[in-house]
């Protein structure tokens, strides 16, 4: 059957001319199927071997190149090159000249490429070609040795896990800035008082700073998280061959060390088809997101006008283009709506890999776009909300000050004060479940209820149950370990202070 179905592709192609492979300079016209003006001899224009007689069909050649994406890897591409022909080198498949012709000639490629002069088209396949038939057109007949012990499976693998380790060192930083910019809204706010709450019902008021270092601790696990995948990324599969090694004498423990890799993957085949390690990262990328989309929440409710905690300053809220009161909070939702597609390249990544055989299937080359989709979409969601948290919102503390002092958030201290003058908790709890009745019938709050009214629902109460249910008080009496009292909320701020400075 798959037979059957090449050998057809392979003859419409042939008979529609024969067409260059990816050696060709025409490059595949993408906007039509039509084979090219000036077909060229495969003689000097094929990229698989002599076996093949005709070309892709320009559809397919289209459908399976992932140049058009795995531009991204160039730079890891060559560096995993550089060091792959050092490698060869020094156990002698290449002479020193050699190499250092092959490495001064994707060296130069680099160059072009920073400068804008080497920009492959679709007529490549993907990066590992492209770098290898500019290397040839750079160098010569050197450049055909560069592939030697080698296949684009563990050279893909070896650059995906490059490119990665870069990238979860750029986002642990933007982590780290993220949580800056917490702490130092935290400091501001230690004594400013929020409400707070569970099912989305007032429950008990907070520092607003502790409710802020809830995300600062989240932003912790997050980064420590990224740094424990980057063990799994840092392993190098470079020269497990296509799946099963190679017959020359390489020293795979020197490319990897001149790649900084940690390991070597001890098995070829699961080197040259494990991803676990983007699977990692696309998980631990979504519960960055997951945070991030929970504050996003957070503020979008709290700039509405049923909250109206914070405002939002014009260099970071957008307007409408027909209601002009309007300030909508697009960065917290266009976070919240970009969570959804990280959670789908994690979902993407895992259904690729369930079925495959191994060792390397065409289908991993989809790993790609989940990949760098994913990386874009959380180093952007960071470095938006880091702004936003540094200069576009502005916490108005008069209403939350008045929020706090209009509810019965202070309800479970009337309990807490009858059980430190000896009653029993559920006692105490079925009481003010009494009192909180009684005052919304008479439609006051707790702190207006008089002293004789508190006296009439229990003898234990006295004067000092005005102090004990103000709303300062009622924060600053949660100094148990991690509550959201200002003493803890000081030394949380000091161990986040601590944590900053942390070095990878
Ligand atoms: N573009 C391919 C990928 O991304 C490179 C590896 C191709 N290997 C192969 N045997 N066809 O996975």
């Amino acid at each position: 059957m798959v037979g059957s179905l090449s050998l057809s592709l392979l003859s419409r192609a042939a008979s529609a001319g024969a067409r260059t492979n990816t050696v060709s300079n025409q490059p595949i016209n993408l906007t039509d199927n039509q084979p090219p003006q000036n077909p060229q001899n495969l003689q000097n224009a094929q990229t698989w071997s002599q076996r093949f007689e005709s070309a892709l069909h320009p559809a397919i050649a289209r459908f399976n190149a992932s140049i058009g994406f795995d531009i991204e890897l160039l730079e890891c591409d060559l560096t995993g090159s550089v060091a792959h022909a050092k490698m060869l080198a020094k156990v002698g498949v290449l002479s020193e000249a050699e190499c250092e012709q092959i490495v001064s000639g994707l060296e130069d490629i680099r160059q072009q490429y920073r400068d804008g002069k080497f920009n492959p088209g679709i007529d490549e396949e993907d990066v590992h070609f492209a770098v290898e038939h500019r290397l040839i057109e750079l160098v010569g007949a050197v450049g055909k040795k560069l592939h030697t012990a080698r296949s684009r499976n563990d050279q893909v693998g070896t650059d995906l896990r490059l490119y990665l380790r870069g990238q979860i060192a750029q986002i642990r930083q933007r982590l780290k800035a993220f949580q800056q910019v917490i702490v130092t809204l935290a400091e501001q706010h230690v004594e400013t008082l929020i409400p707070g709450y569970t099912h989305l019902q007032r429950a008990q008021p907070l520092s607003l700073a502790h409710h802020l270092l809830a995300y600062f601790e989240m932003s912790q696990r997050d980064w420590e998280r990224l740094g424990d995948v980057l063990k799994r990324v840092n392993i190098s599969p470079l020269g497990c061959g296509a799946l099963a090694g190679t017959t020359f004498p390489i020293d795979r423990y020197y490319s990897a060390e001149l790649l900084g890799f940690e390991e070597i993957y001890h098995n070829s085949l699961d080197g040259v088809s494990d991803r676990d390690f983007a699977i990692e990262f696309a998980a631990a990328a979504s519960v960055i997101m997951v945070h991030l989309s929970r504050l996003s929440e957070e503020i979008i409710l709290w700039a509405s006008e049923e909250f109206r905690f914070v405002t939002l300053g014009d260099t970071c809220s957008t307007g409408s283009s027909i209601m002009p009161q309007k300030k909508n909070p697009d960065i917290p939702e266009l976070v919240r709506g970009k969570t959804g597609r990280t959670f789908g390249h994690l979902q993407g990544l895992l259904v690729m890999m369930k079925g495959l055989p191994l060792a390397y299937n065409k289908d991993l080359q989809e790993d790609k776009e989940a990949i760098f989709d994913t990386v874009k979409t959380v180093s952007g969601c960071l470095e938006a909300m880091t702004i936003l948290l540094q200069e576009g919102i502005t916490f108005r503390t008069e209403r939350l000050n008045q929020a706090v002092t209009e509810d019965f958030s202070n309800a479970t201290d009337v309990a807490d004060y009858l059980v430190t003058k000896d009653v029993p908790f559920r006692e105490a709890y079925n009481l003010v479940g009494k009192v909180v009745k009684t005052s919304l019938a008479a439609g006051k709050l707790l702190k207006d209820l008089t002293m004789d009214e508190w006296r009439s629902l229990h003898p234990a109460f006295e004067e000092d149950i005005y102090a004990a249910i103000a709303p300062a008080q009622v924060v600053s009496a949660r100094n148990s370990a991690g509550g959201t009292g200002f003493e803890q909320v000081r030394s949380a701020l000091n161990r986040a202070q601590t944590l900053l400075t942390q070095a990878d």
